[in-house]
């Protein structure tokens, strides 16, 4: 219950009690004779309705007393859970399950059957670590049941807890057998029939999704600044907040990719006048502003020592922000300066991307500080308004009213987080930013959740990342010390991968266009991979000989073995068609045990995604990508796809293998289509 609510609920019960005490004189005066009696029916009427009124005077009572205990919320008994429907029917399962999921449903079932009595216990499954010995899974919910029993005085321990769950858990097609092991873990085998289906099925429909609740989800990102540079921090917002969308879209989810660019503000007035003394004929004639930093520069300038002109300047911001249509215009002319610079980044990396500025907000900051204000939200503190996030005034408060009756860059964000929960019904709201921005964000959404916006389970998701650095270690800058353009950082991007490329050869078996696609592909490719392989929140050095380099975790490696992965089904001449039509009628067996283990790990992907999606960090989708082909390599080293002869005719086809490659290179061009990577078929 809100404040609010519990406000509203304390003057009901008042009015309820004036009514009350009115009808109890009325019976006194009844009783004492002190009215004329009209008959029993009215006396009647009057008890009844006395009755009914001090019974819901104390359910309302009781209600508030609940509510002021903290016990609001936590329903008096608990509701018994409903448990998901479990898989009994391999045939059921078309395509993409999440095994963990399925498992965790399995156990759970077990464990409250075992334990009816525990309330809540803990359901822990693990993926098994490399060793074979330990199954593929691994429930270890039986130690801390054990605990629990214990703490109950019951005498046991957790081996005889895991056999007491061995036995009651209920038969599953994912599980092939299981067992009791150590000190009470449960190792777990995944039934090879089961792995067999699912596999085929990803050969005849593809990667699928697993299925989830569809929601409407806002992603920020990218979100550089008009008239600033667009520098590496924005590069990374943009790779990673791009990947992120990618993610939810396969998943089905309502994405709303959202440029919340740095486009309103009183730079503005600086702008605006310098560009009436610069270009006087703007408004006919588009100014040829062709690096809008300089600009920004010389009206800096101009604005920290010209008195004059600052004032000017100051007048602009007013005339701007009050919506005269020439103000607006030039505002338009400067933003459309930088959009059209900024959109060449995004058409290289092929970005999506909506843009929504802070300008989008103006009106609606207007009503959230109205909002806040009447909530009595606001503090007057040396002549600004500021909201802090927690009563207990913890932590650094927002400041939603400058002295000058500014807004600022907390006052959009309440506004933006308004908009996105009450306008655009939003489920989820991701924010990609440096990981300087933390305390901004948890701040708007403590403060979002004071006002009420944010209700229960809502909440503001800040995606933070490190600072990119040079290879000296320090801030990425040019050898001269400057920021590095991004368009400059691309092009020399695409002439190392050329050269790379070269220097293998590649430009003397590839067609120019070949070469082009695989020379974008390796350079963007580069750039991105660098960016998602590592644990975001971490700083991060850029170099481009390390994500050139063709060994060990860069996209060149995962790009090539792809290619060579594709390569090994065009030298057998085996079309897929013909792979599932061998499928259809032979089935799919895996019987090497480099095949069972390249198997498995090609099922471990829709619980990579489901992860990922959760807690978006995208590194654990690139770790995985890398351990499919490492994985690969083992199995093609041990397991020959095709034989042939001393002419080097072909004799034999395992179309098994084949198809194992197919699925396999399926699972890695998802994967690479998440991060947005481009994958070629020839490098
Ligand atoms: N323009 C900001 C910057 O360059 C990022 C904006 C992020 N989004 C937001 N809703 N505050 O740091």
């Amino acid at each position: 219950m809100t404040e609010a609510e519990v406000k509203m609920l304390e003057e009901k019960t008042a009015r309820m009690e004036k009514e009350a005490s009115a009808i109890e004189e009325e019976l006194n005066k009844l009783a004492a004779g002190d009215v004329a009696y009209t008959g029993d029916q009215q006396l009647d009427k009057l008890l009844t309705e006395n009755e009914k009124l001090k019974h819901r005077l104390a359910i309302l009572e009781n209600a508030i007393k609940v509510e002021q205990s903290g016990a609001a919320g936590k329903p008096a008994k608990k509701e018994p859970k409903k448990r998901p429907t479990l898989i009994t029917d391999i045939n059921s399962v078309e395509g993409t399950i999440c095994i963990i999921d399925e498992l965790k449903n399995v156990f759970e079932a077990a464990i409250t059957s075992a334990y009816p009595d525990l309330e809540d216990p803990p359901i822990a499954l693990t993926l098994s670590g490399n060793n074979p010995k330990f199954g593929d899974y691994q429930c270890n919910s039986a130690m801390a049941i054990s605990q629990l029993l214990k703490a109950k005085n019951v005498k046991t321990n957790p081996r005889e807890v895991a056999n007491n769950i061995l036995n009651k858990t209920p038969t599953s097609p994912l599980i092939e057998r299981m067992e009791v092991a150590g000190a009470g873990f449960l190792n777990i085998y995944i039934n090879k029939a089961f792995a067999e289906h699912v596999l085929t099925c990803i050969l005849r429909f593809g990667v699928k999704p697993p299925p989830v609740k569809r929601d409407r989800v806002i992603v920020d990102f990218s979100s550089p600044n008009i008239a600033k540079e667009m520098h590496v921090g924005h590069l990374r917002s943009t790779i990673i907040g791009e990947s992120i969308c990618r993610v939810l879209e396969f998943l089905n989810h309502d994405v709303l990719r959202l440029n919340h660019l740095g486009d309103w503000g009183t730079q503005f007035g600086m702008l605006i006048a310098h560009l009436q003394d610069k270009f006087p004929n703007f408004k006919t004639e588009s100014p040829p502003i062709s690096d809008l930093q300089a600009f920004y520069k010389e009206s800096k300038k101009r604005f920290d020592e010209d008195e004059e002109f600052k004032k000017r300047a100051y007048a602009c911001v007013v005339k701007l922000q009050s919506g005269q249509p020439d103000y607006i215009a030039a505002w338009n002319l400067i933003c459309d300066v930088s959009r059209k610079e900024f959109q060449k980044v995004y058409d290289r990396l092929e970005i999506k991307i909506i843009p929504r500025g802070e300008s989008f907000y103006q009106s609606r900051m207007d009503s959230i500080v109205k909002e806040l204000k009447q909530k009595g939200l606001l503090e007057e503190d040396e002549g600004r308004w500021i909201m802090w996030g927690d009563e207990k005034h913890e932590g650094i408060p927002l400041t939603v009213i400058k002295s000058d009756g500014g807004y600022t860059y907390d006052t959009s964000d309440m506004a933006t987080i308004k908009q996105r929960v009450e306008e655009e019904k939003g489920d989820r709201f991701i924010y990609v930013t440096d990981a300087g921005q933390y305390t901004h964000f948890a701040t708007i959404d403590a403060c979002a959740r004071r006002a009420g916006i944010l209700k229960n389970d809502q909440k503001l998701e800040h995606v933070g990342f490190g600072v990119v650095l040079g290879e000296d270690k320090k801030k990425f800058k040019t050898r001269s010390g400057d920021t590095v353009k991004l368009i400059d950082l691309l092009d020399e991007g695409l002439k190392r991968a050329l050269d790379k490329l070269k220097e293998k050869g590649r430009d003397q078996v590839l067609t120019p266009e070949e070469l082009k696609r695989a020379q974008e592909a390796v350079a963007y490719g580069c750039i991105k991979y660098a960016d998602l392989s590592h644990n975001r929140i971490n700083d991060y050095v850029f170099s481009f000989d390390k994500m050139l380099d063709d060994r060990g975790n860069t996209a060149v490696y995962l790009l090539y073995s792809l290619t060579r992965i594709r390569s090994i089904a065009r030298n057998a001449q085996v079309s897929l068609d013909e792979l599932l039509a061998h499928a259809e009628k032979n089935g799919f067996k895996m019987t090497h045990e480099a095949e069972w283990k390249l198997g498995k790990v090609l099922l471990r992907f829709p619980e990579v995604i489901m992860k990922v999606a959760g807690d978006l960090y995208l590194h654990t989708l690139c770790e995985y990508l890398f351990e499919i082909s490492s994985v690969f390599t083992e199995f093609y080293d041990k397991c020959y796809c095709i034989e042939k002869d001393k002419e080097g005719k072909i004799i034999k086809i395992f179309y098994e293998r084949l198809m194992l490659c197919e699925i396999t290179a399926k699972v890695m061009e998802k994967c690479f289509d998440i991060l947005g990577i481009k994958t070629v078929s020839k490098m």
